[in-house]
């Protein structure tokens, strides 16, 4: 909602700055150009350089702002886009502000550029859309410092910071929306003008189309809403500059499934009242894959990505679907609905069996799927599971180059008996209270076609409940720049790996 500060890449410090922040590494190497007398002071005053760390050293005129950077040898984009949102977050009133990369050996400047566009984009923003009074902040312009040898790579990685910033952005900001004022109808015009500035082409399917194309689990758990479900999809296509061709000639395919429940009240399993707090955020899958398609021709994506996003309310009204309730999915296999609050899978079957009619060289979900993901793995960490060693490995590598952390979960083969069901194909939830995460995932299995296929589970990240480095309290935008990066490093034609965790004799 608030606008991103405005960043240049210079090669001299502006004479007016008002604050100027300077990366320093502990131990006895300085990281950035030598240390002047400040450094000394800053030691003196048990500043101690880690990541995290600063020093504020005023004059009443201009402000000094030492950034802990950490050990030198391992300093990386990780260490940059948290120093950069220590340095945002630093900043009182100051309008002019100096970063000073200069001299940092590693990593790359563009990579430098783009952590530290990253880290004081996220740090930055404000979501003030239902504020009275809105609290004005200065417009903010950051010079990023850089050698002369290093301004071509500094220019690229702002504008590759620049665009991942907004698709950030885009996607906290539809998250943080209230329910009553993001409804599926709402979510899907959002998109509409998210692709319109992106370049990608957008469809949206109306309750009617939905059914005429028989996604039987997203008008299942739409059923109980007074609210009328969309499936949007959008569809980046790189210009013929840009295209990578796999051995066929063709241009390789990833396709993006995302939840987007705007309400997850739990339908008539109806979920307690605290349970409930937070629920808004249940589209934030949606929302990511969504900003991550938009922000691809930025970019200079080579592959063609599908974003598809299946949009509901799960509410209980008189005409919800009811425990004992059978769907039938897009690709004919039907579920019995046990438990309405396990409604994310029902929603994902559809969009992941029209995903696999892209014929897609990969696939990756993601969800807000399950509670037992965060109490595995907490509020920081997002889930990862999948059919594929090559396509989980790209996306584990992806997201460690993003700085978000997942980690990865097996899908035993042999749980799959927990979803059998008496009367259908299969039912929607396992046992009570065992391997939630891992269950919900196998059920999302079926529905992928023996495709390459990752699903990463943010129900813990998707949201905080307190500000830290680039995050701020409420929506994270979790898994944009983690998909952002598996995109743009998408290899077309790599060798199928085995199934996650098939290791385990469970497998
Ligand atoms: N949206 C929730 C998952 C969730 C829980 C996200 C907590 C964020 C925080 C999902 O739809 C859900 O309700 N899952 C159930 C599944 C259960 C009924 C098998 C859950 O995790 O309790
Ligand atoms: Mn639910
Ligand atoms: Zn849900």
């Amino acid at each position: 909602m608030s606008p991103l500060p405005s960043f240049e890449t210079t090669t001299s410090a502006p004479a007016g700055a008002e604050a100027t922040g300077r990366l320093v590494g502990t131990g006895p190497v300085a990281l950035g150009r030598e240390g002047g007398v400040s450094e000394e002071l800053a030691r003196r005053r048990g500043f101690c350089a880690t990541v995290g760390e600063r020093l504020v050293l005023a004059d009443g005129e201009r402000s000094e702002i030492l950034l802990g950077a950490g050990d030198p040898g391992r300093f990386g984009t990780f260490e940059a886009r948290r120093a950069a949102a220590v340095f945002a977050r630093a900043l009182a009133g100051e309008s002019e502000c100096v970063l000073d990369l200069r001299g940092v050996p590693a990593p790359p400047a563009r990579d430098l550029v783009q952590a530290v566009v990253e880290g004081v984009a996220g740090a930055s923003y404000r979501f003030e859309h239902y504020r009275s009074a809105r609290r004005e902040e200065p417009s903010r312009r950051v010079h990023v410092l850089v050698d002369e040898a290093d301004l071509a790579g500094a220019e690229e990685g702002l504008a590759r910071g620049l665009a991942v910033a907004e698709a950030v952005t885009f996607a906290r900001d539809v998250s943080n929306r209230a329910p009553g004022d993001l409804t599926p109808t709402d979510l899907a015009e959002a998109a509409r003008h998210l692709a319109a500035s992106g370049g990608v082409r957008i469809e949206v399917f109306d309750e009617e189309r939905i059914a005429a194309e028989r996604l039987g689990g997203l008008l299942g758990v739409a059923r109980g809403s007074a609210e009328p479900p969309r499936l949007v999809k959008m569809t980046y296509e790189p210009d013929d500059g840009v295209a990578l061709r796999g051995a066929d000639g063709r241009v390789p395919t990833v396709a993006l499934v995302g939840k987007g429940i705007t309400f997850d009240s739990g339908g008539l399993s109806l979920k307690p009242p605290t349970s409930m707090i937070g629920m808004k955020h249940d589209m934030s899958g949606a929302a990511a894959v969504l900003a991550t398609a938009a922000a691809c021709r930025a970019l200079g994506v080579g592959v063609r990505v599908v974003a598809i996003a299946p949009v509901t309310e799960n509410m209980p009204g008189g005409r919800a679907i009811k425990p004992g309730d059978v769907l039938t999915i897009r690709n004919g296999k039907t579920i019995e609905v046990l438990n309405t609050d396990a409604e994310g899978r029902l929603v994902l079957s559809d969009g992941l069996v029209l995903a696999t009619e892209e014929e897609p060289d990969a696939i990756v979900d993601v969800a807000t799927l399950t509670g037992a993901c965060v109490v595995a793995l907490g509020g920081e960490v997002a889930g990862v599971m999948g059919n594929d060693s090559v396509v989980l490995g790209a996306l584990e590598e992806a997201a460690r180059r993003a700085g978000e952390p997942v980690w990865r979960l097996p899908l035993p083969s042999s749980y799959r008996r927990h979803l059998d069901s008496d009367i259908a194909d299969l039912k929607n939830v396992g046992k009570e209270r065992e391997a939630g995460a891992l269950v919900a995932g196998l059920v999302l299995e079926e529905f992928v076609a023996g495709r390459p296929w990752a699903h990463l589970d943010i129900a813990g990240p998707a949201h905080v409940d307190e500000a830290r480095y680039e995050l701020q309290k409420g929506a994270t935008a979790f898994g944009v720049r983690t998909l952002l990066e598996f995109v743009g490093s998408f290899e077309p034609g790599g060798a199928a790996g085995p199934r996650s965790a098939d290791h385990l004799g469970v497998g």
